[in-house]
């Protein structure tokens, strides 16, 4: 198994080229269902659950043509089976976002219930309560969910009872082609959701149309039309080098964002006494010589603090200038990477949902765990500010969503190394 070791402390300078986003090319991907003709993707991350994406849509009978070099993929239709195994869809939960889509364009599916995961029990019901409204007809049987339609979906209202990224995908996914219209209300609107998917599906003849803050409405169309799309830089790789350079003291250029998508978390880093100047599509980031505390701060969905970069934060607010507290709303157990970040030396204590951090570490090199993709790169970023040596073992979960990391890392002066 891989792991990173990392000698520190290490005080970034230079400049980073984001990769496409993870979160908004997961659905784009699933969106490839809904076409007969060649969809192209530019901007695709290589990350390992675009890996497992690609080869769900690959076992559904599709014609996958991809280019590492330009970061794209052609995807054509050719014999469609409407069986996501368990398999592709055990390792990533956004293997569901696939039920959507083949219910619409089918109106049959079957699909591996997806399990709970590290951070929490993370169920499917809203998913499957609001494609039922849809039409569809299942039952779950030996961790399969079977489903199908009468005579295809119809659009109808539906209030989504909390709000859930994968649950408002899919329905977006199979309103596009359903019969009549379709309301969705309180949904969720991360940008890879409110800009990108909608954007994406817009252009290739979808009539979707956001009439208020969280409502969508769907006017269902016959059939797509062959597109080539250029999926959105990721704000959470985004966000997590803004990190790096606030806590390294580093001075960093971050290229191919939107600015305005991370505006909340852009606000955090000044408070904390970062300087930062913002372009068209980049940002410019100076670490300040002394971090300041953060007295609350909770995660939320989007425009709130994104649960994604909690533990990045975490790491950061160890090293202020005085006690933070941090508090997960998102999912019920996001700390695990408090452990390991005490093993480093920091002084972190938890009660439920709420972590105080005492602030002022100073870490020292330890050997690490990782334990889940975001737990994981907060490692990363203690071990660049502590003396000494830090290993990190398991990095596979980084894979899964980071491109590259060692290489960008390295590129801007952290003296990091993969042993295999
Ligand atoms: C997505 C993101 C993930 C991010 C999360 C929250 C992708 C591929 N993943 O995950 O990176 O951390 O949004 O911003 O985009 N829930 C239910 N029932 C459901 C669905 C969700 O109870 O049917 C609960 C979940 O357990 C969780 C909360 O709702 O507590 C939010 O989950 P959701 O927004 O659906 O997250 P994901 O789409 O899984």
């Amino acid at each position: 198994m891989d792991k990173f070791v990392i000698k520190g402390p290490c005080k970034v300078k230079g400049s980073v080229k984001l990769s496409g986003s993870k979160n908004s090319s997961l659905p784009i991907l699933a969106a490839s269902i809904l076409f007969d003709d060649t969809v192209e993707i530019k901007n695709l991350p290589n990350v390992r659950d675009i890996e497992t994406m690609l080869n769900l849509i690959r076992s559904l009978g599709f014609d996958i043509k991809r280019n590492k070099k330009t970061s794209s993929v052609k995807i054509k239709k050719r014999k469609i089976k409407t069986f996501a195994s368990y398999t592709l869809v055990k390792t990533m939960r956004a293997g569901i976002l696939v039920l959507g889509p083949l219910l619409s364009k089918y109106k049959k599916a079957v699909t591996s219930l997806p399990g709970g995961c590290l951070i929490g029990a993370r169920p499917v019901n809203y998913h499957l309560n609001a494609l039922k409204q849809l039409g569809m007809i299942y039952k779950i049987k030996s961790g399969n969910i079977f489903a199908k339609t009468i005579k295809g979906l119809n659009g109808c209202v539906i209030k989504f009872p909390q709000i859930s990224v994968g649950a408002t995908e899919n329905l977006i996914l199979a309103a596009t082609l359903a019969k009549g219209k379709t309301i969705l209300k309180n949904c969720a609107i991360e940008p890879e959701i409110k800009e990108d998917l909608t954007d994406f599906l817009n252009k290739a003849g979808a009539k979707i149309k956001w009439i208020g803050k969280r409502t969508v409405e769907i006017e269902g169309v016959k059939k797509l039309k062959s597109i080539s799309y250029t999926v959105m830089g990721d704000r959470i790789e985004c966000g997590t080098f803004c990190v790096v350079a606030a806590i390294s003291e580093g001075n960093l250029q971050i290229n191919g964002i939107n600015p305005r998508l991370i505006k909340t978390e852009l606000d955090l880093l000044k408070k904390i006494g970062s300087k930062i100047k913002i372009y068209n599509q980049s940002i410019h980031i100076r670490g300040p010589k002394k971090i300041r505390k953060i007295k609350y701060l909770e995660t939320g969905e989007y425009d709130g603090f994104p649960t994604d970069l909690q533990a990045q934060f975490m790491t950061l607010l160890s090293r202020a200038n005085g006690k933070s507290v941090l508090c997960e709303k998102i999912f019920e157990n996001r700390f695990m990477h408090v452990a390991e970040l005490r093993r480093l030396g920091a002084k972190i204590s938890i009660n439920k949902n709420k972590a105080v951090i005492r602030g002022n570490s100073n870490f020292e090199g330890a050997e690490l765990m990782s334990s889940d993709l975001r737990a994981s790169v907060a490692l990363v970023i203690a071990a660049i500010v502590s003396k000494g040596n830090s290993v990190i073992n398991r990095i596979y979960h980084l894979d899964r969503g980071y491109e590259n990391i060692e290489k960008k890392l390295k590129r801007i002066g952290v003296d990091i190394k993969r042993l295999s």
